[in-house]
């Protein structure tokens, strides 16, 4: 079975800098920072095991995927404390999964997550050439700032699309023509950032909306307000937490649990709300 040729592995040690990254730093000294880090985007580390059933049992028969006639290499990128690369594990049998954070204490817990089924690196220019290039690289509640943004009208003195291209394009640089770079709970559309014009969607029919938060236009501008169904009552946001912290409701428990984006009526820009999943072209 062939791999695809990897890229050279860079002058600086991936492992020194995850070192750098893990070890506590003395008392009174600056945290060691690797040069090349990506920077963050989600602040939260918030996951669990089995999040998106609804997203990788689709994810996990696309064509792009199945026909590579060998198994995929896959990251998670954003992996915190690796139950997403768990589940990668068990959606793809046989891949190869990479998981990569910047959160110390998230990297430190997936790495005991996942040893021996995954691979877990410091999110890093040089990490991503040396254990690159990916045929799917997944990003789920990664490229937000929630909840800092919940409820704004806009949201780019928060988390501006700049921050989210900037992520994207570091991506970008380890994925195959073919590949596919697969985002789901992002405020942005794919189509509005920097990587719209040289990825097609995927097309498959079976995804779910594409998230929870409110979408923004790319200069910020909010053009949604969500709502949550579940077990057929529609509530808003507010009440919605109210019940999660009540613990009468999950945070999505699909089928019985659904998301509504409603279109405000000043919205000029809008993208797709059901795709998730773009193949690179060039
Ligand atoms: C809310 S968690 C999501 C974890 C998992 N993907 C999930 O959906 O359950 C977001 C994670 O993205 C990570 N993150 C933020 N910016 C990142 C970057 N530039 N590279 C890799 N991970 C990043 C955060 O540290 C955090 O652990």
């Amino acid at each position: 079975m062939s791999t695809p040729p990897r890229p050279a592995v860079p002058s600086l040690s991936a492992d020194a800098a995850r070192a750098a990254a893990v070890a506590p730093p003395e008392e009174g000294a600056p945290e060691a920072t690797p040069p090349d880090r990506l920077a963050q985007q989600q602040k939260s580390t918030a996951s669990g095991a089995n999040r998106h059933p609804h997203v990788l049992g689709p994810l996990s028969r696309l064509p792009a995927l199945t026909a590579l006639g060998r198994p995929p290499r896959i990251l998670s990128f954003g992996c915190s404390v690796g139950h997403e690369c768990m589940d990668l594990v068990e959606a793809f049998p046989g891949a190869e999964v990479f998981g990569c954070d910047v959160d110390p204490a998230a990297l430190a817990e997936a790495r005991t997550r996942c040893a021996g089924k995954a691979t877990i690196f410091e999110s890093s220019r040089s990490g991503l050439a040396e254990h690159g290039p990916f045929d799917l690289v997944t990003a789920f509640n990664v490229f937000c700032r929630y909840h800092q943004t919940a409820g704004h009208d806009d949201i780019s003195p928060i988390y501006p699309i700049a921050s989210m291209n900037e992520g994207l394009l570091a991506i970008d640089a380890h994925l195959r023509p073919g590949a596919v770079i697969a985002l789901y709970n992002t405020p942005y559309f794919f189509e509005h950032t920097v990587l719209a014009d040289r990825y097609e969607p995927s097309g498959c029919p079976d995804f779910p909306v594409n998230g929870w938060m409110e979408k923004c236009e790319g200069s910020g501008k909010r053009v949604s307000t969500v709502h949550f169904v579940a077990y057929g009552t529609r509530y808003n946001r507010d009440e919605y937490a109210k019940a999660m912290r009540e613990q009468r409701l999950t945070l999505l428990d699909a089928p019985n649990i659904s998301v509504e984006h409603d279109r405000l009526p000043d919205a000029e820009h809008f993208g797709s709300l059901y795709e998730i999943a773009w193949i690179k072209r060039r």
